[in-house]
């Protein structure tokens, strides 16, 4: 059971997935904090575009505003997400992993962990939600559809604690999308790029193929 109230989203990062995050949450009425490394003056245009709902913070200010969280900069730059004011709280993390933007990390290239737990070791008590990894950026605002519509695009959730994900599963309900719950986060491999999931539009059925169907890069 979790009986989180999200009314605020914060957002660290406020590119190309947490831009369109941004939208999706205004649009269903949430208030936005969205936040990125240059500094909230930098954000005016997206302010200005996403209305009254938005405002622009620092990265520690978004993340003591939220009442949900998401990290969406690139996975090399996930030390620098602050800890203290996300403890306890959900994060949803939409990292990739990309070794030629990212730089080589050791436990990923052995496949030791994945990019959702090295967020959650380094957030120890916040509860991290893998979701948004596997849809482009563009399709967040085009692919949404009402619940119960036929074929409707579902996209993953991974997480370790059972009340977070129920509560990011009911605003990618809200956001127009099925889920596909794929486990703890150690399963949030399945869904990485180069699995059959990552990227084009699947129905719940074929994402759930698609995720059994996933192979480790050592057995590829
Ligand atoms: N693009 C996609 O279609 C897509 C789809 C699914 C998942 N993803 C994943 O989502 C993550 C974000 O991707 P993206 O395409 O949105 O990247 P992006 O367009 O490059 O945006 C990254 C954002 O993170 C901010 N940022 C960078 N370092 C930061 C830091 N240390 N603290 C606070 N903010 C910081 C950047 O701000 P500044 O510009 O001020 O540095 C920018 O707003 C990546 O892990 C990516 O693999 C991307």
């Amino acid at each position: 059971m979790n009986d989180t109230v999200i009314k605020t989203i914060g957002l660290i990062g406020a590119g190309h997935i947490g831009g369109q995050i941004a939208r999706l949450a205004v649009s269903n009425n949430y208030n936005v904090v969205i936040s990125n490394s240059r500094g909230p003056a930098t954000l005016s245009a997206l302010v200005a575009e996403l209305g009254p709902r938005a405002r622009a913070a620092t990265p520690a200010d978004a993340a003591k505003a939220g009442d949900l969280v998401v990290v969406t900069v690139p996975l090399k730059n996930y030390r620098t997400v602050p800890v203290e004011p996300l403890a306890g709280k959900i994060v949803i993390d939409t990292y990739n992993y990309y070794p030629e933007r990212d730089g080589h990390i050791a436990e990923l290239d052995k496949e030791s962990t994945t990019t959702s737990e090295l967020l959650q070791a380094h957030l120890p008590t916040s509860k991290v939600v893998k979701a948004f990894n596997h849809i482009y950026a563009a399709a967040l605002t085009t692919d949404g559809q009402a619940a119960g519509t036929k074929n409707r695009r579902a996209l993953v959730v991974a997480g370790n604690d059972q009340g977070a994900k129920a509560t990011v599963t009911r605003l990618l309900d809200e956001f127009g999308f099925d889920t596909v719950d794929a486990g703890l986060l150690k399963e949030g491999w399945r869904i990485q790029r180069d699995t059959p999931g990552y990227g084009p539009r699947r129905t719940a059925e074929e994402l759930r193929r698609d995720l059994a169907a996933a192979k480790r890069y050592a057995d590829h």
